[in-house]
């Protein structure tokens, strides 16, 4: 755990501008500086830094967030990993709490295998490069393949020489701890005599997300029945194999451009593919996929497209591993590589042109392919049959976040079309596997005896509460208006008695501290408390103030409905001689507004509520009591418009 006052120390420190400046060329326009986007493909920039409240911004694909939030996203670092890299930048020495001694003695294990792997790397490029045997051996072999020197140096592949211990010897003679260097796995140790591991082997090198070599893959260079065709590192401190994705690091910026991750076997389908100018592609190491690989790829993009050569055993691996993808949310597409050719092969025969034509054309839907793949094999066995059907009906259950539901329809009604079954029949089907689920979770919870907040349930993503939320959306909108108006203005004077904030708090509050009847959003009541007390603790709350906060739901809430002034337009200039009023001047008008209109837009729900019960009642009494209350209700939405009548400006 970092402590809180380094995590205090790197915000004080911080420069939203030069963060985000060393990735992103950026202009200055008015009080923010505008540039293109680093998370999509676009032309014109709309992706805006606002350096007064240390938030990006982007207009075109909506990503937005504070300093360390941007670092997390354009470098896929975790929060502790983002604070590391920021600390470094700006010269904070972190004070780690709650370190144990275990972890600190991991720690430091692994920071020495970093350190032993780059010298071997360094090592094993020079073999490669400038060695008789290197050049006779290795090169020529890669040449002859058909691999660029410009790739060779990019993918810093290298060499170790077929003596017993060129490396061993150089690496202890450098002073290299010897245990370490065999739990690297570059050296090994057989009675005390330690010898390489990867004699006469073209080494490829592992990289992680920042680009350091976590370990090595050394491939046999004429085959050899008895040798293995690779030798790969083994697990230690910084390799653990189910999170190893070949090619990552170098495959960072173009996945995000083309919101697609194209995945191969291989190390050498993944050169291949970006000598040929196709660099959004990342390799499994030919074993079936794993959760860890499945988040990584997630964190690039939602659009996983799996190359394999048709006969290959990977495409049962990978097949093996589509639930997982589809429990982790992702468009899941497969494409057969044909003739026995793999990705390599293939794209050096055809041109990256007609490679990626073919990908584009030929990508199959996951579970479509599945399914045809199954029901062929079934022929005209019934019993098979319906194993197949309950199959992809499991198949399409895991399709089942709320924000997935048309995808799940999608499927639901092409799937039916290929079975030949009922619609509604398989709908059924698919929602009780859900249901099934579900309350098999729920029981496995309770047994845990942890109250856990509700799981999605089936009745959440359906079409009615989809509108729900839609509605609440436009509520939200108005909330976030009030909380933007207090967090923007909350320390200007209101009137002679008191500031924003104390009129807002005012307004809001139908007894003290309570919210409930005018916030729904319980993130957005949090922030008012929290507001509040700072408030009354004589700080001063700023947008940082709840950005940085602790709370990652705080921090996302506030970043969104922050409001980053674009420019003034041109035309709006020509109509107006002389100043043209700012939002800053119109703030009594908008913090007006904004709360009229939240009003009003609780006592048209009340209205609604009070008509209903008119309506359902049937005693004189209580219908008359709604009639009042009717009556009240109106003459306060009258006071309301004439509230917002009075304001010159209004700000939706
Ligand atoms: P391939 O046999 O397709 O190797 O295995 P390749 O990388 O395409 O190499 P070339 O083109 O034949 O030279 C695919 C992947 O499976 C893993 C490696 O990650 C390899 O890149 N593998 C294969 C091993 O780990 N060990 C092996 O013995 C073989
Ligand atoms: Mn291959």
């Amino acid at each position: 755990m970092i402590s809180q006052q380094s995590i205090q120390e790197i915000q004080s420190r911080i420069d939203i501008i030069d963060v985000v400046g060393s990735f992103v060329k950026l202009k200055k326009r008015g009080t923010n500086y505008l540039g293109l986007c680093p998370f999509h493909n676009e032309k014109t920039p709309s992706f805006t830094v606002s350096p007064g409240k240390e938030i990006y911004k982007c207009f075109g694909c909506g990503k937005s967030g504070n300093t360390i939030g941007f670092v997390m996203e354009h470098e896929k670092y975790s929060y502790v990993e983002a604070l590391r890299w920021l600390a470094n930048r700006y010269n904070v020495v972190l004070e780690e709490t709650d370190t144990s001694p275990e972890y600190k003695a991991q720690q430091q294990t692994a920071d020495s295998l970093y350190i032993i792997n780059q010298f071997a790397q360094g090592f094993f490029s020079e073999q490669l490069f400038d060695t008789d045997e290197g050049q006779t051996i290795a090169l020529s072999y890669l040449r002859e393949r058909g691999f660029r020197d410009d790739i060779i140096r990019k993918f810093q592949l290298g060499y170790n020489p077929s003596a017993r211990d060129s490396f061993t010897q150089t690496a202890l003679a450098k002073q290299y701890n010897p245990e370490l260097l065999v739990k690297s796995g570059l050296v090994a140790n057989r009675e005390g005599s330690m010898y390489d591991n990867y004699r006469g082997r073209i080494i490829f090198p592992i990289h992680n997300q920042s680009g350091k070599v976590m370990g090595f893959g050394a491939r046999v260079i004429k085959s050899n029945d008895k040798a293995p065709k690779y030798i790969n590192t083994p697990e230690n401190e910084i390799y653990v194999k189910s999170r190893i994705l070949y090619g990552s690091y170098f495959a960072r910026t173009a996945i995000d451009k083309a919101d697609e991750c194209l995945l191969v076997e291989g190390y050498t389908d993944v050169i291949s593919l970006h000598q040929a100018g196709i660099e959004n592609v990342v390799a499994s190491g030919g074993t079936s996929l794993t959760t860890d690989q499945l988040r990584l790829i997630k964190k690039y993009s939602n659009n996983l497209t799996i190359i394999y050569d048709g006969d290959s055993a990977g495409v049962k691996a990978a097949l093996r591993g589509l639930d997982l993808a589809l429990d982790e949310g992702l468009n899941v597409r497969l494409v057969l590589i044909p003739d026995g050719e793999d990705p390599d092969s293939y794209v050096r025969l055809v041109g990256a042109q007609a490679f990626n034509e073919f990908i584009q054309k030929e990508k199959k839907d996951f579970i479509l392919f599945q399914l045809q793949v199954s029901l062929q094999e079934a022929g005209n066995d019934s019993v098979k049959k319906s194993q197949v059907v309950n199959q992809v009906a499991e198949s399409i259950s895991r399709i089942n976040r709320a924000e997935d539901f048309t995808r799940r329809q999608d499927y639901i009604k092409q799937v039916s079309g290929m079975l030949k079954v009922e619609e509604a029949g398989f709908t059924n089907l698919v929602n009780t596997i859900i249901r099934d689920r579900i309350s098999r979770e729920e029981n496995r919870q309770r047994q845990k005896q942890e109250p856990e907040p509700a799981t999605d349930s089936v009745e959440q993503s359906t079409p009615e509460s989809q509108a729900g939320t839609q509605l609440l959306n436009a509520y939200e909108k108005h909330e976030q208006a009030i909380i933007r108006c207090l967090i923007e203005y909350g320390l200007k004077p209101w009137n002679d008695q008191m500031t924003v904030a104390q009129y807002i708090f005012q307004e809001l509050e139908e007894a003290p501290d309570d919210y409930s009847e005018n916030i729904a959003n319980p993130v957005h009541l949090k922030i008012l408390q929290l507001y509040k007390i700072w408030y009354h603790d004589g700080l001063e709350p700023n947008y940082q103030s709840f950005s940085y906060s602790e709370d990652p739901e705080i921090s996302q809430a506030v970043v969104n409905l922050a409001v980053i002034d674009q420019d003034i337009s041109p035309n709006w200039k020509k109509h107006y001689e002389g100043y043209i009023p700012t939002r800053e001047d119109l703030y009594r008008d908008e913090v007006r507004s904004t709360i009229a209109y939240l009003k009003l837009r609780n006592i048209h729900r009340q209205m609604e509520e009070n008509q209903s019960e008119m309506e359902k009642s049937t005693d004189i009494d209580q219908q008359m009591i709604s009639l009042k209350v009717h009556a009240l209700l109106k003459q306060k939405e009258l006071e309301i418009l004439e509230m917002i009548k009075v304001g010159t400006v209004i700000f939706k």
